[in-house]
């Protein structure tokens, strides 16, 4: 067993939320909040600007100091540009990481690419992986090299880009480089050249950053939860991402509509199943193309990964999420925690696990409890 250690909570706080308190100043047993009021107000103001949208709320911070606390010191730590000072006079055994960085599209290989500076071992993938999954064409072309299926892109940079192109329909248009659904709307599903063009416009002006079109695959969709290294990678129950419960009329997508406004705490959707109703066969065909993707990408520690049929009902890779969300209220639909909720592991124990599979990894620990 490992002893209690230092461990440092590096994050990044919504705005328009009350700030966590700063390592210097953080009570050692701050109370852990789950308050719907401010999780609806953080929702609220989600609608209005979503700059922020990958950001964790002080309900997910408190909870994971929580979870951390039951066998360890936690100081917490924000993020920002003091980060580095802050984390060199702290010097803690190791770092839990959930920060998703200040800004650009390497912005979550920031912390990282600081702590690797400092020496200090923490929870999660290296720089050059973080940075490379935020590309999802960078990611993508890694993947389809090694022969992993994954939808036939092309990546615009404006829509004069688009002239001579002949794209195939339906497709998808996204952002390049962000996460939690940002850009992605009911209307990212286009049918048209005169669609994809209003899209890939949207995404290129509102965000400043190239559009990804993708071949749109219709069929069923689920979100995989991984944790551990090696050949103790464990695949959690999948979830299956549900479309019935949308507006009528609304595209089969997981859109930040239908993540951050149709879906709230007064009025649900029922979004996931978990575990997914699958053959032993598909499930394995999932569990392996998860687990190879995540080898591909040299993910550690932990990741979420979506995947999606197409008409035929072969799986292909969407995305890697090495920073998975972690929202720790059941209610919120978060799918890591549920699909480790499904496992028989509690949020805190899951919030102990990713540690642990870190400590493996640097030597600190000899296994992994089971
Ligand atoms: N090629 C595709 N074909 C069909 N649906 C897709 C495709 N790409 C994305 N989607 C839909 O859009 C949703 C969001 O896409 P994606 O996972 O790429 O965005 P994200 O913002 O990175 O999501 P996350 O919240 O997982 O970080 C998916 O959950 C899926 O419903
Ligand atoms: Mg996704």
């Amino acid at each position: 067993m490992s002893t209690s250690l230092h461990v440092a909570l590096v994050y990044n706080v919504k705005h328009e939320e009350t700030p966590v308190a700063s390592a210097t100043e953080a009570p050692s047993t701050a109370p852990r909040t789950n308050n719907s009021v401010a999780v609806d107000a953080a929702r609220a103001a989600l609608t209005r600007d979503d700059t922020y949208a990958e950001w964790d709320t002080e309900e997910t911070i408190l909870a994971v100091k929580s979870a951390l606390e039951q066998r360890h010191r936690v100081s917490l730590v924000e993020a920002d540009r003091n980060a580095f000072n802050v984390l060199a006079s702290l010097q803690p055994d190791i770092v839990f990481n959930i920060a998703e960085g200040l800004r650009g599209p390497s912005r979550e290989a920031q912390i990282p690419a600081v702590l690797e500076m400092l020496g200090l071992p923490y929870t999660g993938s290296d720089p050059l992986t973080l940075g490379i999954c935020l590309d999802k064409s960078r990611a993508k072309e890694i993947l389809a090299y090694h022969g992993v299926a994954t939808p036939a892109f092309h990546v615009v940079e404006s829509v004069s880009d688009l002239v001579g192109l002949d794209l195939p329909l339906p497709a998808i248009v996204k952002p390049l480089h962000e996460g939690s659904s940002k850009g992605i709307m009911n209307s990212s599903v286009v049918r048209t050249p005169q669609e994809m063009e209003a899209e890939v416009r949207r995404v290129t002006e509102r965000y400043h950053e190239p559009a990804l079109i993708e071949q749109f695959l219709t069929g069923r969709e689920f979100t995989v939860a991984l944790i551990g290294n090696g050949d103790d990678v464990r695949v959690l129950p999948i979830v299956e991402i549900k479309f019935d419960d949308l507006p009528a009329g609304a595209n089969p997508i997981w859109s930040f509509e239908a993540k951050w406004m149709w879906d709230t705490l007064d009025k649900p959707l029922d979004v996931h199943e978990c575990p997914a109703q699958l053959t032993p066969e598909l499930e394995h065909k999932i569990a392996e193309l998860c687990k190879r993707s995540y080898r591909l990408l040299r993910c550690r520690d932990w990741c979420r990964i979506d995947v999606r049929f197409d008409a035929a009902g072969e799986p292909h890779l969407i995305e890697l999420n090495p920073l998975p969300g972690i929202l720790p209220n059941p209610d919120d639909h978060s799918c890591f925690p549920q699909a480790a909720r499904a496992a028989g592991i509690d949020y805190d124990r899951m919030i102990n696990m990713v540690l642990d599979a870190a400590l493996v990894r640097i030597g600190r620990r000899n296994s992994l409890p089971t």
